[in-house]
């Protein structure tokens, strides 16, 4: 697709040196990234990797604050004159699998993996950490680095708002990246608005009366009932939800019965709901409710209807991801750039982040240059370390932009 932008077509000569600091560090960037690879952390506790973290910024001009409730990592870099904060974000847990690469530098850890690159965006952010300390002097404003812990469905960022993340010196200006396979190594995708949906969790149970499988008349078959809803969430998708502004209703686990010849009491249904703005999010949650209300009600049966309440939606400033476009453009050219046409339906706890400060959330892509591109989450899955140095130069890039160091 066309960038709808201005583009540019040469990096400027400052992008130029900036990439090449950014390689400077591939070596070191690619060590730190393979030690914590090699022992990843699940949750909102990764002690490990905090110390990891904290050893990686010694020596710099930070302020560094440890979380309280969690072990995130909040450091500061004042510039040699006042402004605007600005804020770069790295997550930093991996993921409940057993990983499958046979790399070297494989998971030490039996049953976690960084499965979501998020080793990557550590060790990137600890790159542009020391790029961004050494041209402190051009720095009119601060930097304040978040490295996250729990993205993966412990609302970490949440916590570290809880904590104060934002209060010392609310940020003019939010940046995240996000490496990925879906984009070929080295490119920078993003766009105004919604970026990526909610994630929320659907859990019913419909209780009805077992009993023979012979005389269902004597029973209240909870079965058909559940299947009834299944098929009317599917009709609420399409009939009650605006085609352009979507939602996703996927009901991915019915468990019921035990054998041929028994109605069971009970159906339960698990799944999750998508969408990518919170007025759909709002109506669907309500929408799902009264549906297996309903057909419960219809058939007499009693209906459970619980969320688990996930994810916002990750909304990126119309200006703010239009900034990171035009910097990522200036920096990389414009065919390692693209504009998405539509969100993603993902989640994505630095949704938490944007609902409070202007920024932007971007992907780079980390494509192997050959091979399958097995996407994060896979046990398979493979980061081209080729592509750091662009995510190193893509969060120097955004904070000197927001805070005139060029
Ligand atoms: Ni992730």
């Amino acid at each position: 697709m066309a960038p709808w932008y201005p583009p540019l077509t040469m990096a400027t000569t400052t992008h130029a040196s900036l990439l090449d600091d950014a390689r400077g560090l591939l070596d070191d960037t690619i060590q730190l990234r393979r030690r914590i690879h090699r022992h990843p952390e699940i949750g909102l506790e990764l002690p490990r990797t905090q110390q990891t973290v904290l050893e990686a910024l010694d020596g710099l001009p930070l302020k560094i604050r440890p979380g309280q409730k969690t072990t995130s990592v909040v450091a500061t870099l004042d510039g040699a004159r006042p402004g605007p904060t600005v804020l770069l974000r790295a997550d930093m847990d991996a993921l409940p699998l057993t990983e499958d690469t046979g790399l070297p530098f494989a998971s030490e850890v039996p049953g976690a993996m960084h499965a979501c690159g998020h080793d990557t965006h550590v060790a990137m952010l600890v790159g542009a950490a020391r790029l961004l300390a050494a041209r402190r002097e051009r720095l009119a404003g601060r930097v304040l680095f978040m490295f996250q812990p729990g993205e993966e469905g412990y609302h970490g960022a949440r916590v570290m708002l809880e904590e104060g993340l934002l209060d010392a010196e609310p940020p003019a200006f939010a940046f995240g990246l996000h490496a990925g396979a879906r984009y070929a190594s080295g490119v920078v995708a993003t766009r105004p608005g919604p970026l990526m949906a909610s994630g929320d969790t659907l859990k019913i149970v419909v209780r009805g009366q077992g009993g023979h499988a012979s005389a269902p008349h004597d029973c209240l078959d909870p079965i058909p009932i559940a299947c009834e809803m299944v098929q009317a969430f599917q009709t609420l998708v399409t009939r009650r939800v605006n085609a352009f502004d979507p939602a996703i209703v996927t009901v991915a686990k019915i468990e019921a019965g035990t054998t041929r010849n028994v109605i069971p009491e009970t159906a339960s249904l698990l799944g999750t709901i998508r969408t990518v703005s919170e007025s759909t999010r709002t109506s669907v949650l309500e929408g799902v409710k009264r549906v297996a209300e309903g057909v419960a009600a219809a058939h007499g049966a009693q209906v459970g209807v619980e969320f688990v309440r996930g994810y916002p939606v990750t909304v990126n400033d119309a200006d703010g991801a239009t900034r990171v476009l035009r910097v990522a453009t200036a920096l990389l050219g414009a065919e390692r750039v693209y504009a998405m046409p539509t969100p993603v339906m993902g989640s994505e706890d630095f949704s938490y982040v944007l609902q409070r400060v202007p920024g932007a959330f971007a992907f780079l892509g980390t494509r192997p240059e050959s091979g399958p591109a097995y996407p994060n989450h896979s046990n398979r899955m493979l980061v081209n370390e080729a592509a750091l140095p662009t995510g190193i130069a893509m969060h120097v890039a955004v904070a000197l932009d927001v805070l005139g160091g060029h």
